[in-house]
C-alpha cells in the first residue's frame, strides 16, 4: 500500500470549500482502488493568516513543505483584505518558483452532460502547456518619476531553458494525443521576447519530426479557441498568454469552476501543485453553492501523476455521469449545491 503524504492548502474563498470536497472523492477513490491512500496535513496559510502574522506563510513554509509528497491548494485572494500582489507572491507564485514548477498543464474538453457556451461545439479536447516559472510574471521592474510623469516598467523575462522546457513537454504530450503542437505567439508586436520564442519553437521541432505543429497569434488562437476549437490539440504558451487561455478554455467547456490545473516539478525533485484554474470567487465564497469539480478534477491530475491512471479515469467518469444526471451548480445552469455535486460524485465513483 503507497502512503502519499499531501500538503493542503485550502487557501482563500471558495478554496476552503471546494478543497474538502475534492479530498472526500480523492479518499474515496482510495479505498475502492485499495492500492494506495493520503495522509493529509493542512495548512491555514492565505489572507486570513496574513491579517494575523504579516506574511502568508511562515519563514520556512517552503521547507516544511518540501517534505510532502505533493501539493494540493485551493485558491489564494481576499483582494479586499490583502492586495492581490502581496497575497499571490507570498503564497501562490512563490511556491511555484521556488518547488521549480515550471510546467503548468491546463487541459479543457468538452464534457458529457455540458452545454458549452458555444453554438456549434465538436469534440474539442485541447491541453494549454503553460509555462510557468518566468516569462511576462517577473519582478524585475519598477515605477519611476511620479504623477504626469510617472513611468511603470515590467520586464518579461525568458530564458533558453525554461522555454524549451515548455515546448519540449507541449511535443512530448503531443506523441500521446493528436499529434499536433500550437505555438502561442505574438512575435508581431513584442519586438524583443517573441521572436526569440518563435526561435526556439522552430528549433525544437526539428526533433519531432512526427509531430504537426504550427504558430499562432495569441489573438488569432483566441479566436480560433471559441470558433474552431476541434483544430486544436497541445498550445503551449507563455506564463501569461497561457494563463488566458485556460480561463477561456474553462469557459468554452461551460464554466472556469470546472477547469482542472497541475503546476509540474517535472524533474520530481521537488514536489508538484495542484491547483484548478478558477481563483478563491470572493463573490460566491461561504454559500456553499461553488462547483467543485474543478478542484476534484485537479485530484484526478494528481492521481495520473502519481501513476494511478485507471482511479483518475473513474473520477472523470464519475464527474461526467454526474453531469448527465443533470446536477449541477449555479455556474453550469444547474441549482444543485456544492455538496450535491460532490456527493453524486462519490456515489457514481
Ligand atoms: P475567480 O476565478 O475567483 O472568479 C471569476 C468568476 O468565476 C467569478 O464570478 C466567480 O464566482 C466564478 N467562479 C470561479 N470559480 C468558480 C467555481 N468553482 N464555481 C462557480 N463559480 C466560480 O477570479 P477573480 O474574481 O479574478 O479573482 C478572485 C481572487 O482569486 C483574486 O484575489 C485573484 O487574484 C485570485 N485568483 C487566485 C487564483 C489561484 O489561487 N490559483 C487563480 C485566479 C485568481
Ligand atoms: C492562475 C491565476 C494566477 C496566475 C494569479 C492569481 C496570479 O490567475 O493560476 O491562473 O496568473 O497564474
Ligand atoms: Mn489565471
Amino acid at each position: 500500500m503507497n502512503t502519499y503524504k499531501i500538503a493542503v492548502i485550502p487557501g482563500d474563498g471558495i478554496g476552503l470549500e471546494v478543497v474538502p470536497a475534492a479530498i472526500e472523492v480523492l479518499d474515496k477513490i482510495a479505498v475502492i482502488d485499495g492500492s494506495f491512500q493520503f495522509e493529509w496535513t493542512y495548512f491555514p496559510w492565505g489572507c486570513e493568516y496574513y491579517l494575523e502574522h504579516g506574511v502568508m506563510m511562515p519563514e520556512d513554509g517552503i521547507e516544511t513543505l518540501k517534505k510532502f509528497d505533493q501539493i494540493f491548494l485551493g485558491a489564494v485572494g481576499m483582494p479586499h483584505l490583502v492586495p492581490d500582489h502581496i497575497s499571490l507572491w507570498g503564497l501562490l507564485i512563490k511556491i511555484r518558483r521556488e518547488m521549480k514548477q515550471s510546467i503548468n498543464v491546463r487541459p479543457a474538453k468538452l464534457l458529457a452532460g455540458l452545454e458549452s457556451p458555444l453554438k456549434n461545439p465538436q469534440n474539442f479536447n485541447i491541453t494549454v502547456v503553460r509555462e510557468n516559472s518566468e516569462g511576462e510574471y517577473s519582478d524585475s521592474g519598477g515605477r519611476i518619476h511620479s504623477g504626469a510623469d510617472e513611468i511603470a516598467i515590467q520586464n518579461a523575462v525568458f530564458t533558453r531553458k525554461g522555454t524549451e522546457r515548455a515546448m519540449r513537454y507541449a511535443f512530448e504530450l503531443a506523441k500521446n494525443t493528436k499529434g499536433h503542437v500550437t505555438s502561442a505567439t505574438k512575435s508581431n508586436g513584442l519586438t524583443h521576447s517573441m521572436p526569440f520564442w518563435d526561435e526556439v519553437f522552430n528549433s525544437v521541432k526539428k526533433d519531432y519530426p512526427e509531430i504537426n505543429s504550427v504558430s499562432n497569434h495569441i489573438d488569432a488562437l483566441a479566436a480560433y479557441m471559441v470558433m474552431k476549437p476541434e483544430t486544436l490539440d497541445v498550445i503551449v504558451a507563455s506564463n501569461l498568454f497561457g494563463d488566458i487561455l485556460t480561463d477561456l478554455g474553462g469557459a468554452i467547456m461551460g464554466s472556469i469552476g470546472i477547469a482542472p490545473a497541475a503546476n509540474l516539478n517535472i524533474e520530481r525533485e521537488y514536489p508538484s501543485m495542484f491547483e484548478p484554474v478558477h481563483g478563491s470567487a470572493p463573490d460566491i465564497a461561504g454559500k456553499g453553492i461553488a462547483n467543485p469539480i474543478g478542484q476534484i478534477w485537479t485530484g484526478k491530475m494528481m492521481l495520473d501523476f502519481l501513476g494511478h491512471h485507471e482511479a483518475g479515469t473513474r473520477i472523470l467518469n464519475s464527474i461526467e455521469k454526474t453531469l448527465a444526471s443533470g446536477i449541477k451548480t449555479g455556474d453550469l445552469g444547474g441549482t444543485s449545491t456544492l455538496a450535491d455535486v460532490k456527493d453524486a460524485i462519490i456515489k457514481n465513483l
